[in-house]
């Protein structure tokens, strides 16, 4: 069976971020609750003029960058739960651009964190049957909580771009799978609301729980257990999440001892990003690729995707031979470097920043931003610029 999975994986961030130890001490908690009890370092705060789409744009030049051909790309597929139009596809400003080629179709999905990977099973199955075609996959999000809330911790934003394509060079996604839906509240975002209302505590006891069905359905379909995976990627909304998700799939599957090898280096890159709903999944997988000190070729990885209200997937992939030289750990590690730390102050005056929403011109004051940025907004329209 021809492989099909990704090629190419790329993520971009925000330049400005704020250590949780300010916030702890501003709200008045204990550092140790963010850093241990959350499991969180760093949050990636977005300045106003970097968006959803500068960030997509940004990760899928990168992306694109060591993809053979990018003429094949036939597909843009933009996740995401923080969209900018409520009819216009994202994505269309991000394939105008990359000057990506005019014969190609770009739609926007939308299930909370879990898009991502809708989008990318929906991009396997196309392109079993257009084996010589590629499929942009992008996944960007800023996720916002209200300030003093217990959610403003786990607040973050990153765009993952993927190129998939029948030449994978990083992992090939097997094709079995369980998938897991159930109407319940535990976290959506109404139209007239910018962010989230969120039931915390509920909404990780239903993660859990849509991680054991989607488990069930996985290994029913796959008859592969728990030791099948050598490295497990989990939906990552705040990294004690994943962990806790992780002793959960152990104790559900009998197994007695866990190793924290199994998803250490997936956590790493999350812990200083927050979390970026859609994205959080890929960004786990290119921060377990990028930081392990071991050779993971020919390693099956188990896949956890979970978006609230909810739909969950577990999937796996194996790690393909040569994948080191596709990576763009430099890039990523020196971006993460480079960021600037942000005051309380500075945070939420970034925070409190909204365009204007009756249609006058407004042009965004420049900050530091990845290769685009959004300039300004006129008649409605939103602006976007290359900065290099
Ligand atoms: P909270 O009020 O901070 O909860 O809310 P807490 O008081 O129970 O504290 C959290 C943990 O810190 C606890 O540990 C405490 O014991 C510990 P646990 O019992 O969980 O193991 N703790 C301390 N540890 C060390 N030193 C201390 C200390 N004090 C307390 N001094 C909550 C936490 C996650 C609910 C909140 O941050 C929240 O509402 N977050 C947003 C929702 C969320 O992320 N949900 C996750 C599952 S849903 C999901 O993943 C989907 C999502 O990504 C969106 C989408 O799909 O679109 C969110």
């Amino acid at each position: 069976m021809t492989a099909i999975g990704i090629e190419s994986l790329s993520f971009a961030t925000s330049r400005y971020f704020l250590d949780l130890d300010l916030l702890a001490q501003a709200r008045g908690v204990e550092t140790s609750k963010f850093s241990q009890g959350i499991g969180q370092r760093l949050m990636a705060v977005a300045p106003p003029d970097e968006d959803i789409v500068s960030l997509a744009a940004s990760s899928a030049k990168k992306a694109i960058e060591n993809c053979d051909d990018p003429q094949n790309i036939a597909m843009v597929l933009m996740a995401t739960e923080s969209g900018v139009d409520q009819s216009k596809a994202c994505g269309i400003w991000v394939h105008h651009l990359l000057n990506l080629p005019s014969q190609c179709r770009v739609v926007e999905l939308k299930q909370a964190c879990y898009s991502g990977c809708a989008a990318l099973q929906l991009a396997l199955s196309y392109l079993s049957r257009h084996q010589n075609k590629k499929v942009l996959l992008i996944a960007s999000d800023i996720a916002r909580y209200g300030l003093h809330t217990a959610g403003e911790p786990t607040q973050g934003c990153a765009a993952a771009s993927m190129i998939l394509s029948c030449q994978p060079r990083l992992v090939a996604i097997e094709p079995e799978y369980g998938a897991y839906t159930s109407h319940v509240m535990d976290f959506w975002r109404p139209n007239y609301r910018d962010e989230a209302i969120v039931d915390g505590k509920y909404s990780t006891k239903v993660y859990l729980e849509a991680l054991a069905e989607s488990w069930k359905a996985y290994q029913a379909a796959s008859g592969r257990s728990f030791t099948d995976h050598a490295r497990f990627c989990y939906h990552i909304p705040f990294t004690r999440m994943a962990q806790k998700a992780h002793e959960r799939l152990a104790k559900i599957c009998g197994i007695q001892a866990i190793s924290t090898e199994q998803i250490a280096d997936s956590l790493l890159y999350s812990q200083q990003l927050g979390n970026s709903y859609t994205a959080s999944l890929f960004v786990g997988l290119a921060s377990l690729l990028e930081n392990s000190t071991c050779d993971l070729t020919g390693q099956r990885i188990g896949f956890f995707s979970y978006g609230s209200g909810c739909v969950a997937e577990f999937f796996s992939g194996v790690v393909l031979p040569g994948y080191q030289q596709f990576l763009h750990t430099t890039h990523h590690q020196q971006l993460l470097k480079s960021r600037q730390p942000l005051s309380v102050d500075q945070y939420e005056e970034f925070y409190k920043f909204r365009l204007p929403q009756d249609g006058s011109r407004y042009m965004v004051e420049r900050y530091r931003t990845g290769d685009f940025r959004l300039a300004g907004i006129d008649g409605h329209e939103r602006l976007y610029e290359s900065v290099i």
